[in-house]
């Protein structure tokens, strides 16, 4: 198992280029399943969650081709529906082929996926939704079996709390519904809003892109031809670059990044103290003469988003002063806590909330990544650490991160991947 080594107490200098989002990735990839045509798409991300439900969709039957920096992904011959555990279990976002799968084939199994390390995460409101687009749904023997065997209806769906993938899953399955259906609290990620824009580009009309209301008209099963495509930049790649430009007091330029999309990070890194410049495509952060507490609440966007709750967290130790950050989106995800106060942290937890007193020295040692994001701030964490720190289990990070020890080392930190 590889894990990464990295000294701290490093300045850094340079650019990051920002890859391709994973979250607007997995249901663009999904999202094949709709297509008569091959699809070609560019600027995928090089993680691990992409090659999982890569390989969920070649088990199905579709071929994916990797030519240069694209991915040619042709679902023509799929003839497999049922997305089997040992995939699912490795990763929550093969859900998303539920509702493609369903609206194309009448039918399709789908391991449920269980907990995770950051809470529960039911899809409860995914399965509520095909149910009222007129799929019957059991759950047998740890699978969901989906069947709507003349084809799911166009309805009115109003989800009870704002989900991502639920609200991805809706759209690919009402793309290929019959008749009308309206997604009322939607999700406005950037992620969902290319998911809209790419099927509108290849003739399904949706209207009210970007906004809590979603109507979209659907073929009555007819496959549809998919544009070629680039995924749009990683904002939470930028924003954990972004912390670690603020961490260090450095200043740091991100490239091939979308701005727009990170409002609400930019603006917290602004209350501590950075100033940012921003053009269509770059980000740099110049370092300050005091960073300042902030106070953060995780909220769906274009609120503050909870995967970038972690990192701030780690940089809040940094800061002079208590910092406090709100987690209201997932129940268990303060698990990089207990990793940062054996650096030497001083945060306390009640409930949903910590409380960050900075700041504080913090010195190397061994800690242990637990989920995606919380790995990213014992990295950061480890950049102004006192020594070198050994991050382990990293698969967690290579999971959404692209080439991280690569990209760092070209801004002048000291880190090398070595193996247990
Ligand atoms: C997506 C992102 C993840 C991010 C999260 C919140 C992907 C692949 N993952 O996850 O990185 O942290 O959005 O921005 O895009 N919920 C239910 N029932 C459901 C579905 C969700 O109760 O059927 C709850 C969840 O437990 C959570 C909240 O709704 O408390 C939001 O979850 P959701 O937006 O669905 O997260 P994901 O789409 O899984």
């Amino acid at each position: 198992m590889d894990y990464l080594q990295l000294k701290g107490s490093q300045s850094l200098s340079g650019e990051i280029k920002i890859s391709g989002a994973k979250n607007a990735s997995l249901p663009l990839i999904a999202m094949t399943i709709l297509a008569k045509n091959n699809v070609k798409i560019s600027n995928l991300p090089h993680v691990a969650d992409i090659n999982t439900l890569l390989k969920l969709l070649s088990n199905l039957g579709a071929s994916c081709e990797k030519t240069n920096d694209d991915m040619l992904i042709d679902t023509s011959k799929l003839h497999e529906t049922k997305a089997t555990y040992d995939i699912v279990k490795t990763m929550r976002a093969s859900i998303l082929v539920l509702g493609p799968l369903l609206a194309r084939f009448g039918k399709c199994e789908v391991s449920l996926p269980g907990g995770c390390a950051i809470g529960q995460r039911p899809v409860d409101l995914h399965l509520k939704a095909l149910e009222q687009m007129g799929a019957n749904i059991e759950i047998k023997s740890g699978y969901i079996e989906a069947t709507a065997s003349n084809g799911l209806k166009g309805c009115d769906i109003i989800f009870d709390k704002i989900t991502v993938t639920g609200t991805a899953n809706i759209v690919m399955a009402a793309a290929l519904a019959s008749g009308v259906t309206t997604i009322t609290n939607a999700a406005r990620e950037p992620e969902v809003v290319q998911l809209c824009e790419i099927l509108n580009e290849s003739g399904i009309n949706i209207k009210g892109i970007g906004t809590a209301i979603l109507t979209i008209v659907g073929t009555d099963r007819k496959l549809i031809d998919i544009v070629g495509f680039s995924v749009i930049p990683d904002r939470i790649e930028a924003g954990t670059y972004l912390c670690a430009g603020a961490i260090t007091n450095s200043k740091l330029t991100i490239t091939n990044t979308n701005p727009s999309h990170l409002g609400s990070v930019l603006a917290k890194l602004e209350e501590m103290g950075f100033s940012i410049e921003s053009t269509k495509d770059t980000i740099t952060i110049h370092p300050t003469s005091e960073i300042k507490p902030v106070r953060i609440i995780t909220q769906e966007y274009p609120a503050f988003p909870t995967d970038m709750q972690a990192q701030f967290m780690a940089l809040a130790t940094q800061a002079n002063g208590v910092s406090i950050i709100e987690e209201r989106l997932f129940e268990n995800r303060f698990m990089h806590v207990s990793e940062l106060q054996r650096m030497g942290a001083d945060i306390s937890l009640n409930g949903h909330t910590a409380t960050i007193n900075g700041k504080s020295n913090l010195s190397a040692t061994d800690v242990m990544a637990t989920d995606l994001r919380a790995s990213s701030a014992l990295i950061l964490a480890a950049l102004v650490a006192d020594g070198t720190t050994d991050v382990h289990r990293i698969y967690h990070l290579d999971r959404g991160y692209d080439s991280l020890d690569k990209k760092l080392q070209n801004v002048g930190v000291d880190i090398v991947r070595l193996s247990e």
